[in-house]
């Protein structure tokens, strides 16, 4: 986990082999057994309703919690071989409670590692300017601010910013988004998943919203009671949950979840070759809607009564999509 500073750098990988946590004075470890292994640059998400141990496994990951048995690797070195200070500023931790130091500035707050870490004034001022940058917070607006004077939503954005701060190879986070309404919680999930295709930044994201988990996941971990359910691709998990517990947990017999997941393209591709239909429809044709909308958006415009949607990517038509084209859509990916 050396220094770097050309250009972005891949994440880590995780590799966690039969962990077992037992708190002091309890009966039952609180994680059991658990192996996963996560690869460089994926974004995982672990879901389960209270209790169940994802903050517990989390803080296995970056040793604030010491497993009782079993090993965790980074990059194929075990954490337990490395200094704790060392560990931590490899990886990134964002919590539900923020935790930003109320004395500092915002840019003092993100600036705590990379001053740790000596890096030169310059260099901390260009990199707080660049991930306010990237948390879409303007810096000349936050730079000098105290946490007192941010919202609950910008107080969340300085807390990823700090965590990414020294450029972590892993980010480990928390129920990050539980304390703000449902429409700042969507642009922060845009906004950190904007991160990770643009940092390549390994994720684990606690969480136990299941529409949060399904947006953000390019696999999800279900946990009970300590231990993995399943684990896969959201669109995988809904259309096969392997228990009902999970069935029930993910509420996967709810198509509209479905569709939130499939984007427009995909239903066209089925139907290129019908793209003569085009004419015929274009009377009750909708205004069309970005390739990579969701098919629930589709759906909601043919409810209003359009007989076909039609689907642009870049001002130009790709094509246009029926009830059928969804209807057919969910069916296939629930083979
Ligand atoms: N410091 C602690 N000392 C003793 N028991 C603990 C401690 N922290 C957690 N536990 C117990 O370990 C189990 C797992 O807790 P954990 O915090 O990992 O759950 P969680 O899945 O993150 O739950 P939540 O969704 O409520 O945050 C619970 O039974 C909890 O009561
Ligand atoms: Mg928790």
């Amino acid at each position: 986990m050396s220094e770097h500073r050309d250009g972005p750098r891949r994440g880590a990988s995780i590799d966690a082999r039969d962990v077992a946590v037992r708190y002091a004075e309890s009966d039952r470890n609180a994680v059991d057994d658990m192996s996963l292994g996560v690869e460089a640059g994926e974004f995982i998400v672990l879901l389960g309703p209270s209790g169940c141990g994802k903050s517990t496994f989390l803080r296995t990951i970056n040793r604030l919690v010491i497993p009782a048995a079993g090993t965790i690797a980074v990059d194929g070195r075990n954490v337990g071989d490395v200094t704790p200070e060392e560990l931590r500023r490899g990886i990134g931790y964002v919590i539900q409670a923020v935790g930003l130091f109320p004395h500092l500035t915002v840019a003092q707050n993100i600036a705590v590692v990379p001053r740790l870490l000596h890096w030169d004034r310059a260099r901390i001022a260009a990199r707080v300017d660049e991930l306010l940058g990237l948390t879409q917070l303007e810096p000349e607006r936050y730079r000098g601010r105290y946490p007192r004077e941010l919202s609950g939503g910008e107080a969340q954005r300085v807390g990823v910013a700090r965590a990414l701060a020294a450029e972590p190879r892993v980010l480990l986070m928390d129920e990050p988004f539980g304390a703000v309404d449902a429409i700042v919680r969507l642009a922060l999930q845009d906004e950190t998943l904007r991160i990770h295709r643009a940092l390549g930044t390994t994720i684990i994201f606690v969480t136990h919203d299941v529409d949060e988990a399904l947006r953000l996941a390019d696999r999800i971990v279900v946990m009970r009671e300590g231990k993995i359910e399943q684990t896969g691709a959201p669109l995988r998990i809904l259309a096969h949950p392997a228990t009902p517990y999970v069935e029930k947990l993910l509420d996967a017999k709810d198509a509209v979840r479905r569709l939130q997941l499939l984007r427009a393209r995909d239903a066209i591709q089925t139907r290129v070759e019908r793209s003569t239909t085009l004419e015929a429809t274009e009377n009750t044709m909708s205004a069309p809607i970005d390739a990579d909308a969701s098919l629930r958006d589709a759906l909601s415009l043919l409810l209003q009564g359009a007989s076909a949607v039609a689907v642009s990517e870049d001002g130009r038509t790709l094509g246009t999509l029926t009830f059928e084209d969804v209807r057919t859509a969910i069916a296939a990916q629930a083979q």
